[in-house]
C-alpha cells in the first residue's frame, strides 16, 4: 500500500498540511472524482447503453445536446447537491445557476462546469472530459446568485479536468502546481501518475481549427505562418488538433505546445467559455509554468459578464502565447 498515493491519501496528506482545514474541500474533490469515475464507466459503455446520439433539443448555447452531456450533467449536479459546502453549480449545460440542497444558504464554495467537453466526439469514439473549477463566495448566509460567480479567474482556489481516453485522468490544482491520478479500474480509485506537471517550452504542437482560418485576423494567419516556418523554435512543430479542448491541452501540457481558438470575423468573442473552459484550463496551465490569454489580456484577469460568456482562447507554452500577443493581439 506504501506505493499506491491514491487522490484520497494525497488530499488527506495535503489537509495536514493547511493548519485549521476542516475537510470540506477534500471532501469536494473526492465527490467530484468519484462523479468523473462513473462519467468514465458511462462514456466507456456508451455503445452498449442507448446513451449515444442526440436528445433532440439544444442548450442555452444552441448546441445540439448528446444523451451524454445531460447524463454527466446530472450526474454532477446529484453528487454536489448533497454537499453542505457547496452553495450552487454553473453549468455549461443550464442557462442558470443551480442551487443545492444541502448548502444553498451556507455553504462556501461555487463549483463551474463543463460536464462533459468535447461532445461531438463522443458518437466518434475520440476523447472527451470533463472541466471544473472550484471558488469561494462572501455571500454565505444567503442563497447565491450568478453574480457571486461573475468574479476574475484569480480567485479560483482549485481547479482540473479529467480527461477519458485511452485511459482516465484526473489532473487538478489548488495553487500550488498542478497533479495527475490515472484511474486503476481494478482498483477503482485515482492513482498519482503525473506529480508536479510542467509544461515543457519548446511547443512541438499547435493545435487550432485550420477550418475557420478563412475567417481568422491577419494576425492570427502571421502567427500560424510562424508555427510552420520551420525556422529556429518551430523547426518541428506539428499540428495536433483533436477538437476536444481538454485532450489538446492536456496533450500540450505535456508535450509542450499552444492551442489557439481565436475571435474571428464570424465569431469576435471565439467559441470558448469563460466560467467553465477558459478560466479553469488557465489556471491549471498557469500553475504548470505557461500561459493563456485571449490575446490581448490573461484569461485569469477577465471578469465575465454573463455564465456563458465566451474568449477567444490562446493557451500553452508561455513564448507562443506571447507570440500570438504581440503578432495578432491588437486585431
Ligand atoms: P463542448 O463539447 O463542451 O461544447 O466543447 C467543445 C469545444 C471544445 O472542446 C473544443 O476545443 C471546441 O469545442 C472544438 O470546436 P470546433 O469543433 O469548432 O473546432
Ligand atoms: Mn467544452
Ligand atoms: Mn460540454
Amino acid at each position: 500500500m506504501a506505493g499506491l498515493m491514491t487522490l484520497s491519501r494525497y488530499n488527506l496528506q495535503r489537509k495536514r498540511e493547511y493548519e485549521g482545514a476542516t475537510g470540506d474541500f477534500t471532501l469536494l474533490i473526492s465527490h467530484l472524482a468519484l462523479a468523473c469515475k462513473v462519467v468514465s464507466r458511462e462514456v466507456a459503455r456508451a455503445g452498449l447503453l442507448d446513451v449515444l446520439g442526440h436528445t433532440g433539443t439544444s442548450n442555452v448555447q444552441g448546441e445540439q445536446v448528446t444523451k451524454l452531456d445531460v447524463l454527466s450533467n446530472e450526474l454532477l449536479i446529484e453528487v454536489l447537491n448533497d454537499l453542505p459546502m457547496v452553495a450552487a453549480v454553473a453549468s455549461e449545460e443550464d442557462e442558470q445557476i443551480r442551487l443545492t440542497r444541502a448548502g444553498r444558504l451556507n455553504g462556501r464554495y461555487l463549483v463551474c462546469f463543463d460536464p462533459l467537453d468535447g461532445s461531438s466526439n463522443i458518437d466518434v469514439n475520440v476523447t472527451i472530459g470533463t472541466i471544473f473549477s472550484i471558488r469561494k463566495r462572501d455571500t454565505v448566509g444567503r442563497e447565491a446568485t450568478a453574480e457571486d460567480f461573475l468574479k476574475a479567474g484569480s480567485e479560483q482556489i482549485a481547479a482540473g479536468y479529467c480527461i477519458y481516453g485511452s485511459s482516465t485522468i484526473f489532473v487538478y490544482s489548488t495553487g500550488d502546481g498542478v497533479d495527475g491520478f490515472t484511474l486503476d479500474p481494478n482498483v477503482g480509485e485515482f492513482v498519482l501518475s503525473h506529480p508536479d506537471m510542467r509544461i515543457p517550452d519548446p511547443a512541438v504542437c499547435w493545435s487550432a481549427n485550420v477550418g475557420n482560418a478563412r475567417n481568422w485576423s491577419a494576425g492570427t494567419h502571421a502567427f500560424m505562418a510562424r508555427l510552420t516556418s520551420g525556422e529556429g523554435r518551430y523547426k518541428k512543430c506539428s499540428l495536433r488538433y483533436v477538437g476536444t479542448l481538454v485532450a489538446d491541452v492536456h496533450r500540450n501540457l505535456l508535450q509542450g505546445g499552444v492551442f489557439f481558438y481565436p475571435g474571428d470575423q464570424k465569431s469576435p468573442k471565439g467559441k470558448l467559455r469563460v466560467l467553465y473552459e477558459a478560466h479553469p484550463l488557465a489556471y491549471l496551465v498557469e500553475q504548470a509554468g505557461g500561459k493563456a490569454s485571449d490575446g490581448v489580456r490573461r484569461i485569469l484577469d477577465i471578469v465575465p459578464d454573463g455564465l456563458h460568456m465566451r474568449t477567444p482562447l490562446i493557451i500553452g507554452s508561455g513564448a507562443e502565447v506571447d507570440l500570438y500577443g504581440e503578432l495578432a493581439g491588437a486585431t
